[in-house]
């Protein structure tokens, strides 16, 4: 994908007032060249940025997205929005990683309004990595009309997501270390795997529903899972209300 010469990023940037802006404003002042085809957008603390805003950047084709914070124990307000934007994009990545997506379209970076030279610095790399992924999905090798299925399927999920951050996939401690040392550990994995992944698949199964009834084998098919990995989301389907059996049709519809 590297050398489609007519490939030119969607990049959207999401910047928080006090530092992130102040750097990229130093570096315009200072006339540090960065690629022209990445958006900003002037917000005012990246824990401001929501999962939902991740992945209509990506449903709306943006091939990258940047946010970009104050640093760490440097966020202006008492909530430390940054530990709340760390921890959204850790799980962000984790889902766009899951559907098919390269996470490293996502970037978090911690700029202060004095480091014009970092800004560049960061946007010429990221930049630079992007045009080296290529366009969104054609990038990873995934149909469009198959990913954007999967980001709203996902989108449909994101109460239940923000609701299970906030409960269990949070550290109390503010600390670089504490948070890195966990989101890129075991526990972790087990937790996502195991409060987010069968929701998802559900969402998935469900949105096709939407359509028309579809039996086990092709519900597996379409959706690349085993029969039955199917079958027990069925199970839980039912039982939640969700979906019901035809056994006439051999069937499931929307209940
Ligand atoms: Fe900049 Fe919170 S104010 S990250």
């Amino acid at each position: 994908m590297s050398n489609d010469k007519k490939f030119t990023p969607k990049i959207i940037g999401m910047i928080c007032n006090w530092c992130c802006y102040g750097g990229a404003d130093l570096c315009g002042v200072s006339r540090f060249q960065y690629p022209p085809y990445i958006r900003l957008i002037r917000i005012m603390c990246s824990g401001r940025v929501d999962l939902q805003n991740v992945l209509q950047a990506f449903a709306n084709g943006a091939d990258g997205m940047f946010i970009g914070g104050c640093h760490l124990d440097d966020c202006h307000y008492i909530t430390h929005g940054n530990y709340d934007a760390l921890s959204m994009v850790h799980i962000a990545k984790k889902l766009l990683a899951h559907i098919g997506i390269n996470p490293n379209r996502l970037r978090l970076e911690w700029v202060s309004a004095g480091e014009g030279i970092r800004f560049a610095n960061i946007m010429n790399e990221y930049g630079a990595e992007i045009m080296g992924l290529g366009p969104l999905g054609k990038g990873e090798g995934i149909d469009l009309d198959e990913m954007k299925f999967k980001l709203d399927a996902v989108s449909k999920l994101v109460p239940y997501i923000r609701l299970v951050e906030r409960e269990r996939l949070r550290i109390p401690t503010k600390k670089e270390e504490k948070y890195e040392a966990f989101y890129n550990g075991e526990e972790f994995d087990r937790l996502f795997n195991e409060l987010i992944l069968d929701k998802l698949a559900i969402s998935e199964i469900t949105s096709l529903l939407r359509v028309g009834p579809l039996s086990t084998g092709e519900i597996s098919e379409k959706l690349s899972m085993s029969p039955s990995e199917v079958a027990k989301h069925m199970i839980d389907s039912s039982r939640y209300g969700l979906v019901r059996y035809d056994p006439g049709q051999n069937s499931y519809a929307l209940a």
